[in-house]
């Protein structure tokens, strides 16, 4: 590795000279910049410590993809008076293609996908938009510095560079929320956690000129990611996580999340004119999520985010894309969804969320046994949520109502069939194999989606 001084000055030495644009600096002692015609060129540490200049899509013969070091600075990343944000979304293991189509969707940019997680790029209405629109994101979270840390000094002084007085105010709460390490030289949370905690109040003591503070403000949570040494630092725009949209009312019914539903909806193909049927509708999240998907009704529309209460994020943002969600909904869609359950207090409870949720109109709910479950005439598409054996019958009893399922669903082909469930012989008690299959997380509960499209 070069001298990091020698290194800080180079960096200072061409981002002020005006001639390029800063530099970015990797963990392996790479500068990667843009030369004003257009071709790249980076520094890279060869061979026996050698320095060779090389052209940027080389990089990757060095093992290196990308410049590690990223700091946001809000002030100067205004573009036509646009702030340029980078946002990262957490989802469920398994949903990551089907939340990078909704980014993108919605306009993001630059979207990239990694395990559990999408990063993406936009203006800063996309901080509403994503929070209000997304339906298979965790929460959002709003990427401020990205960069290498082997030791606690690197991490404080690494955090200690990121302009957090670009988005806490001086009596805002900023608490180092959660975080995670992962193949990393850092690796113990709490350290982690009071040494960020620490270089931010140092950050912030520097830009205030105050010692102390009182944190009695909005609430600006930090996060943080470690993998393979690299750094990720972020700012909560959600609170409550999105999957609590605000309908369900808590049970003891052991309900999929919303988000992991709406991902099925989504890998389902429900349209405005689909029927849909839900024969272990339980709390009636599936019927829900189906059929807020279907109207295009965007699932925070009834909720409030922690970064509506930022200063400096203008209120505007939040209204104009609240409008812009109400425009959206196809009022007209004909979509109607049909769910039934062994107990009557899911069937009350499912009536319930569904009013909540204001789609109560296009769902109706009755008790009924699969066993007598009616495959209906019109061309539709069964989904469901069979119980699983370690949580609400045992093993065996599962597998009996996965044989009835067999067959009552086997009556009714050519409806699609989407189930999903953790029991790894489901094929083989239902009597048929599926013609597709996905993996999908429940929780920590690995499952499969078994997919039926064919009579
Ligand atoms: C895993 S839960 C479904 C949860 C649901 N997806 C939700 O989000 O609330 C399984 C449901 O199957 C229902 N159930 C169990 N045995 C049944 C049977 N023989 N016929 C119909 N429903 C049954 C249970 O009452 C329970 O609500």
């Amino acid at each position: 590795m070069y001298n990091p001084e020698i290194l800080r000055f180079a960096r200072f030495f061409i981002a002020f000279s005006g001639c390029l644009p800063p530099l970015k600096e990797s963990s392996f002692g790479v500068f990667t910049f843009r030369k004003r015609r257009g071709k790249s060129f980076a520094f890279v540490e060869g061979e026996k410590g050698k320095r060779e200049r090389a052209p940027c899509n080389r990089l990757g013969n060095y093992g290196i993809i990308k410049p590690t070091t990223t700091i946001y600075d809000r002030s100067r990343k205004k573009e036509n008076g646009e702030l340029k944000v980078t946002l990262s979304a957490p989802c469920h293991f398994g949903l990551e293609s089907v939340l990078s189509s909704e980014i993108r969707r919605m306009g993001g940019e630059n979207v990239q996908v990694t395990d559990g997680r999408v990063t993406f790029d936009g203006d800063e209405n996309l901080i509403a938009r994503s929070n209000i629109g997304l339906r298979t994101a965790e929460r959002v979270q709003l990427v401020l510095g990205r960069f290498e840390a082997r030791s606690f000094e690197e991490l404080f002084q690494g955090v200690r560079k990121i302009p957090f007085e670009d988005y806490i105010g001086r009596k805002d709460a900023f608490p180092v929320k959660s975080g995670w390490a992962l193949k990393s030289q850092l690796h113990s949370i709490p350290d982690c956690q009071s040494i960020i905690k620490k270089a931010i109040v140092t950050r912030l003591q520097e830009a205030y000129g105050v010692h102390w503070f009182e944190e009695s403000g909005p609430t600006c949570a930090i996060e943080f990611s470690i993998h393979h040494d690299q750094v990720m630092i972020s700012l909560d725009t959600t609170g409550v996580g999105l999957h609590k949209r605000g309908y369900r009312r808590s049970s003891v019914i052991a309900p999929i999340k919303e988000t992991l539903a709406a991902g099925i909806i989504d890998i389902a193909h429900v349209y405005p004119d689909s029927q849909l049927y839900d024969p272990f509708c339980g709390s009636g999240t599936l019927l829900i999520e189906a059929a807020m998907h279907a109207m295009r009704i965007a699932p925070g529309l009834r909720r409030r985010f922690s970064a509506e209460k930022w200063s400096w994020l203008p209120q505007k943002v939040w209204q104009q894309e609240r409008h812009r969600a109400f425009d959206l909904i196809q009022r007209d869609a004909t979509f109607h969804a049909y769910g039934s359950d062994i107990d009557l207090e899911a069937v009350e409870l499912a009536q319930h969320n569904a009013k909540q949720a204001g789609v109560d109109a296009r769902i109706d709910v009755v008790q009924r046994d699969i066993k007598d479950f009616l495959i209906p005439k019109e061309k539709g598409v069964v989904i469901c949520n069979p119980p699983y054996g370690e949580r609400l019958l045992d093993m065996k009893a599962a597998q009996e109502i996965y044989r009835t399922m067999g067959k009552v669903f086997g009556q009714g082909f050519p409806h699609r069939y989407y189930v999903i469930s953790p029991d790894m012989e489901f094929e083989r008690s239902f009597g048929r194999k599926a013609d597709k299959r996905r993996k999908l997380y429940n929780g920590m509960i690995p499952c499969q989606l078994y997919m039926y499209f064919k009579g």
